[in-house]
């Protein structure tokens, strides 16, 4: 056993392969999850993929709860090693359409949640003089996107916490890491208009989108010992789409 594995919006897309390839690291894997029905079902097919995967009902954007999720797997399940933050979501529409609640929305998840879990679990990582926190931000909070205020400014903000909590954490053993995705076949990503989606993926140099597995496996990575002198860098997955 390697550890607690904690991945937030685990459920998802991405979220489902990270867990999947921490789990076959031999991780105790945990994911948050809001809709407690999908979540049961996920976990089922979790099983009999062959992965246990623990769940704790959690909202990223309410402190208290995340503080009280925290303090729950601690004690259930022991010490939090790695901490994932995948949750996330869109709203996408042109700034004539889109509204304050839109915005907010997506701050609220993709960012203060971000914040929310990475406070809570970075004070326990301290306790312990080890950690490893991977943030999972997008080509488009380094690119910007049509459509995309609201998405791009909360990704983009990810990593400015990124840098900052890592330029923290660093003597005590703790690395933190933006990963940034490009466009990867998930269920968020096919809600794009396909007409849109064709044009975006004639973009990427490789000529396709990727999988999850291919993210998945740069966070095993980033999570493992090994990777002890990563810290305060993005790393980009998008196929060539944006390169920096
Ligand atoms: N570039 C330039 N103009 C565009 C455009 C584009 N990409 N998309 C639409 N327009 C134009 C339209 O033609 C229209 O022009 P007219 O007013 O002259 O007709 C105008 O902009 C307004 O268009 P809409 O009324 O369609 O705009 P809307 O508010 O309904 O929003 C949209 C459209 C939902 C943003 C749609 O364009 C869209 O889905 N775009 C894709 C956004 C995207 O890539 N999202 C990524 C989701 S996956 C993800 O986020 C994961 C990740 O990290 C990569």
């Amino acid at each position: 056993m390697t550890g607690v594995a904690l991945v937030t919006g685990g459920t998802g897309g991405i979220g489902s392969a990270i867990c999947q390839a921490l789990s076959r690291e031999d991780y105790r894997v945990v994911s948050t999850y809001s809709n407690e029905t999908k979540a049961r079902q996920w976990q089922d097919e979790q099983r009999r993929q062959g992965h246990d995967i623990a769940i704790f009902g959690s909202d990223v954007r309410n402190y208290d709860q995340c503080l009280r999720t925290v303090l729950d797997i601690e004690e259930v399940l022991g010490p939090i090693a790695v901490l994932v933050n995948c949750a996330g979501i869109t709203r996408d529409k042109s700034i004539k359409k889109l509204t304050p609640e839109m915005w907010q929305q997506v701050i609220d998840v993709n960012l203060t949640g971000v914040f929310n879990f990475s406070s809570i679990v970075a004070k326990c990582m301290l306790e312990r003089n080890y950690g490893r926190i991977i943030n999972i931000s997008s080509i488009n909070g380094r690119k910007g996107q049509f459509g995309q205020v609201n998405y791009a400014a909360a990704k983009a903000g990810i990593h400015g916490l990124t840098m900052s909590l890592a330029q923290e954490l660093a003597p005590h053993g703790i690395t933190v890491n933006t990963l940034a995705p490009g466009y990867v076949a998930t269920e968020m990503v096919m809600q794009v208009p396909s007409e849109i989606l064709d044009k975006i993926v004639a973009q990427i140099p490789v000529g396709r989108l990727g999988q999850p597995e291919e993210i998945a496996r740069a966070v095993s990575f980033l999570a493992s010992p090994d990777a002890g002198f990563i810290t305060g860098s993005e790393l980009a997955i998008n196929g060539g789409q944006h390169m920096y």
